[in-house]
């Protein structure tokens, strides 16, 4: 799509305002169905983050079925909204949290609560008991590689081998309020670590190298802790693993039952660095040119939506359309103005869009009560984020 295809579109919007594409949605969804082969599709909600375009991504295909929610109150808020088979992908535990998915598990839902820790388990037995409910739990099966000298994934589960599945597994049999209703193992390593960064092919190379290293001995330990389970007498309903950016590996694991995708609906830039597969933008915002301080330069309101984690150039938004737009290096986005560097051949007046792309796909939504939503040269509908709602989980 084109700068002069969105500017059209929006000639009456008032800016700053993000947008999803309908039709390259469409597009993602459909090459995300062919990239997890015969898997099932869970949902990752935190990259999503409105509740019409979850809606719209089950409805859209069999495959695609239940959410992973990222905390317990926002499970609780979307099974009242009428969704169900949610998973709580990180632990809970004050008491309130805990509490608050009871009445949806008394009314038949399915929302499963992340686990690795004895303590894990001891808080959810408890309340579990004094409820007189069984929740179901989710073992979370760490899934990190060790190199010499490189941790190679993300410090979130103490379980990462069949010796510490075990003491777990005989732990979860002293709980008779708990249900081992799923197995999780997310390999962040893989999923998102992007491997095709312009300019860096040394640690591209590096990046691909321990990868397949690490897919090999994943997959050895989900098969290993999965089978254990199934000794232990647990009938897990769920295995899942990965993310957007493993599924062609995750999906070749026959334990798996289910893979999660989030990011590569709405693409974000961070997803852009990938060898074996590229969505499409399908969201962004837009910002205002409101100063053109010299040539070439274009100053625009607001803009500086930098995402979570590591910091970096990869963390901060890139100018999307039109295309050759640059942030300036020693302002990039910034919390009121942002310039934009631009010598290419449209004409860009006061009042104008440029057009960004956040790095990460959730986050964006954290700073937007709407999504404008934009099928055939046309506002088709604006719907509420999270934040729109009200709604600030993380
Ligand atoms: C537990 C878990 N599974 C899967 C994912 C993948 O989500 P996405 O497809 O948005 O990268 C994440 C992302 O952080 C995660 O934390």
């Amino acid at each position: 799509m084109t700068y002069a295809y969105y500017k059209e579109v929006f000639k009456n919007e008032s800016m700053p305002f993000a947008y999803l594409d309908k039709d390259l949605l469409d597009l993602n969804i459909k090459d995300i169905l062919v990239r997890s082969g015969n898997k099932k599709i869970r949902i990752a909600s935190k990259s999503v983050r409105n509740k019409w375009v979850l809606e719209y991504l089950l409805a859209s295909s069999e495959q695609i079925q239940g959410i992973m929610c990222f905390t317990a109150e926002e499970a609780a808020w979307l099974a009242d909204e009428g969704f169900d088979d949610l998973l709580v992908a990180y632990p809970t535990f004050h008491d309130e949290d805990v509490r608050k998915i009871i009445p949806a598990l008394r009314s038949d839902k399915t929302i499963y609560l992340m686990t690795d820790l004895d303590g894990h388990l001891d808080k959810l037995q408890d309340i579990a008991k004094q409820e007189n409910v069984v929740i179901p739990v989710c073992l979370d099966m760490d899934m990190t590689t060790r190199f010499p000298g490189v941790y190679f994934g993300v410090y979130r589960s103490s379980v990462n081998n069949v010796q510490s599945a075990k003491r777990y597994f005989d732990k979860l049999k002293t709980c008779p309020n708990l249900r081992l209703g799923a197995l999780m193992g997310y390999e962040a390593q893989i999923a998102g670590v992007g491997d095709n960064a312009q300019g860096k092919s040394i640690m591209n190379g590096i990046i691909r190298m321990l990868k397949k290293k690490s897919i090999k001995e994943i997959a050895e330990r989900r098969k290993a802790i999965y089978d254990m389970a199934l000794e232990y007498g647990f009938s897990p309903e769920v295995v899942n693993g990965g993310g957007t950016g493993s599924l062609e590996t995750t999906r070749q694991e026959d334990c798996v039952s289910e893979v999660t995708v989030g990011s590569g609906f709405y693409a974000s830039h961070l997803f852009d660095n990938y060898k074996i597969f590229k969505h499409r933008p399908a969201a962004a915002y837009a910002i205002e040119v409101v100063r053109k301080p010299q040539k070439d330069i274009y100053t625009c309101l607001g803009g500086g939506y930098v995402a979570s984690g590591t910091f970096g150039m990869d963390k901060i938004p890139h100018p999307h359309l039109p295309k050759g737009s640059k942030l300036v290096p020693n302002e990039m986005a910034g919390e009121v103005q942002t310039p934009i560097i631009y010598k290419g051949n449209e004409e860009i007046n006061l009042g104008d869009p440029i057009f960004m792309r956040h790095s990460k796909s959730g986050e964006l939504c954290e700073h937007f009560k709407e999504l404008l939503i934009v099928s055939q040269g046309q506002i088709t509908n604006r719907v509420p984020t999270y934040r729109g709602e009200g709604k600030c989980f993380l």
